[in-house]
């Protein structure tokens, strides 16, 4: 854990890097395909997008350009795209990531996720990524947003296992069980809404600790969710965030202060709750 380059290894052994930008609710344009871009000349490898974010053409340009002004190889980069719930199935998850790649303008995806769990539909849904993964299609595939049933059940069928989970995590939703299941099936847990979408930014305690290593409590939070072995993808569009929020590894958390974030837990949610979406 040294750098904005540093990885970890997932069960298929494909290395990803521990921090990324997402971009959920940036909409098409100049501000996203900087925001990519930016990222990428700063350091970032890794970027999370999904077919519901309608912007994977922008990300896909300022994928292109950061390699134009850097000369960074593609396969140095980690792109995550997620296919959207109207098109789980076997053969309309195949062609959502047919569009994606499309849209993005890429041959292939480092990570190709489930959106969220829908019942009676992710396990058709998963063939068709086993099916991409087999044929070297994708370099790796996982869910997000399952919860520990929703895994079981879908690993009672799967041929493989899921990379990685994606899942809400936070300090205000530590996710503590579902870590722990995770960690006992070699499942890689992703956080998003790492930041509690901004929400947390003026929490006291975390302040406290915040003030002692001088650093911002965005920066506490994101090595918080590095030193307990999850993947971060905080969100940004302002280029002075984004490096901000890469500049999380010349400092250690003591076990005290992470235990003390880990205690700031309510099991409280900013998204949907996995077993009641509607959509
Ligand atoms: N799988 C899923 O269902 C799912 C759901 C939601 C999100 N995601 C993924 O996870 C990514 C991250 O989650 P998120 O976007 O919901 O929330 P987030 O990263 O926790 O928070 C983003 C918010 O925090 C602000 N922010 C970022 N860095 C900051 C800093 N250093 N100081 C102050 N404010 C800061 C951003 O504003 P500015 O842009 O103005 O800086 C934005 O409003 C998404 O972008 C997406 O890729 C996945």
């Amino acid at each position: 854990m040294k750098n904005l380059q540093s990885t970890t290894t997932l069960n298929n052994n494909v290395e990803m890097p521990l921090l990324g930008l997402g971009v959920f609710q940036v909409e098409e344009g100049q501000e996203l395909i900087d925001a990519v871009k930016t990222a990428i000349l700063h350091g970032y490898r890794s970027i999370d997008t999904a077919a519901i974010y309608a912007n994977e053409v922008g990300v896909g340009q300022g994928i292109r350009e950061a390699i134009e002004t850097t000369g960074i190889a593609r396969e140095d980069l980690f792109i995550t795209s997620k296919v959207w719930n109207s098109d789980l199935g076997y053969e309309s998850t195949i062609a959502a990531y047919e569009e994606s790649l499309s849209k993005l303008g890429l041959d292939y995806l480092d990570l190709y996720l489930i959106h969220w769990p829908v019942a009676g539909k992710y396990k058709e849904a998963w063939r068709a990524l086993e099916t991409l993964y087999k044929e070297g299609r994708v370099k790796a595939i996982g869910v997000s947003n399952f919860q520990t049933h929703h895994l079981e059940d879908l690993m009672k069928d799967a041929e493989i296992k899921p990379m990685i989970n994606q899942v809400e995590s936070h300090p205000r939703l530590t996710q503590k069980e579902l870590k722990r299941f995770c960690k006992e099936h070699n499942i890689q847990v992703e956080a998003w809404a790492p930041l509690m979408q901004g929400q947390l930014l003026d929490n006291e305690a975390l302040q406290e600790i915040a003030n002692k290593y001088g650093k911002f409590i965005a920066q506490i939070i994101l090595r918080w969710h590095l030193q307990s072995g999850v993947i971060t993808i905080p969100k940004s569009t302002k280029a002075h965030r984004i490096v901000e929020n890469a500049d999380v590894f010349d400092f250690e958390l003591t076990k005290e202060d992470v235990e003390h974030i880990d205690s700031l837990n309510e099991n409280h949610r900013v998204g949907p709750d996995p077993d009641s979406f509607d959509f």
